[in-house]
């Protein structure tokens, strides 16, 4: 048996659109930390169960695919098995899949080791819903990253229209008062601000100040200089 501690783990859980993973991922790169993208995940669930017929309903279909999933990422590409999806991942649909299979606790608990096991040293970033309650409830610091529902659906809007997409502003917002509704009403995991994380709100805030936030707490937290 080794008695090594594991590697510290910074949590950041909240609503959709909320910029987690933007900022997740700045977090990880100023401590030299890898980075779980766990949405990501799930929406690679989704899209492996869009091309195998397996419907989004079927839990136990879902869960013996989640179980097989053969996924990584290498140099910020999302691949299935010998396959980049980045693209086809980031789609409102695939994000709509994502939500919509990640409320079956079987699919959940299939995926459970494969998010623990992106815990290597130096250390890891993990953002989410459920990064800080079940996946790594022993993490160092924990953060609830918010934003008010129509600074999201703003956000997703001006990121959408950037990469040259057609976006409608009250379909946003609709849409993601669903996927909010949907991820703090399930059973398993649902999305709430856990007691012992920090609430950062950044209704009024923007990356940098986050970003900075988080930082600053972490070094707090594990007494870093
Ligand atoms: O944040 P956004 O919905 O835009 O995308 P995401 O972080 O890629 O997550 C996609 C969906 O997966 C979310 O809407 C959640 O329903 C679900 N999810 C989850 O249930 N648990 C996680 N740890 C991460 C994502």
């Amino acid at each position: 048996m080794n008695n090594l501690p594991l590697p510290p783990v910074i949590a950041i859980d909240g609503p959709s659109a909320s910029g987690k993973g933007s900022v997740a991922e700045r977090v990880a790169a100023y401590f030299g930390f890898h980075y779980l993208d766990s949405g990501a995940i799930y929406r690679l669930l989704a899209y492996a169960a869009l091309r195998q017929h397996v419907d989004w309903s079927d839990a136990p279909a879902l869960s013996t695919l989640a179980s097989q999933l053969q996924i990584r990422f290498e140099h910020g590409e999302a691949w299935l098995q010998d396959e980049i999806v980045s693209t086809q991942i980031r789609s409102e649909q695939m994000g709509k899949g994502a939500s919509e299979v990640a409320v079956h606790p079987a699919v959940r608990l299939a995926l459970l080791q494969t998010q623990r096991n992106f815990r290597q040293a130096p250390g890891l970033v993990g953002d989410g819903r459920d990064i800080g309650s079940v996946i790594f409830p022993d993490a160092r610091l924990k953060v609830f990253l918010t934003a008010a529902v129509e600074t999201r659906a703003q956000r997703r809007y001006q990121q959408l229209t950037q990469r040259g997409e057609d976006a409608d502003y009250a379909l946003i917002l609709a849409d993601l008062q669903q996927r909010d509704w949907r991820d703090s009403q399930r059973t398993v995991a649902p999305l709430k601000q856990l007691p012992d994380a920090m609430l950062l709100d950044t209704t009024d805030k923007n990356i940098d100040e986050a970003v900075n936030i988080i930082i600053t707490a972490y070094k707090k937290a594990a007494q870093i200089d």
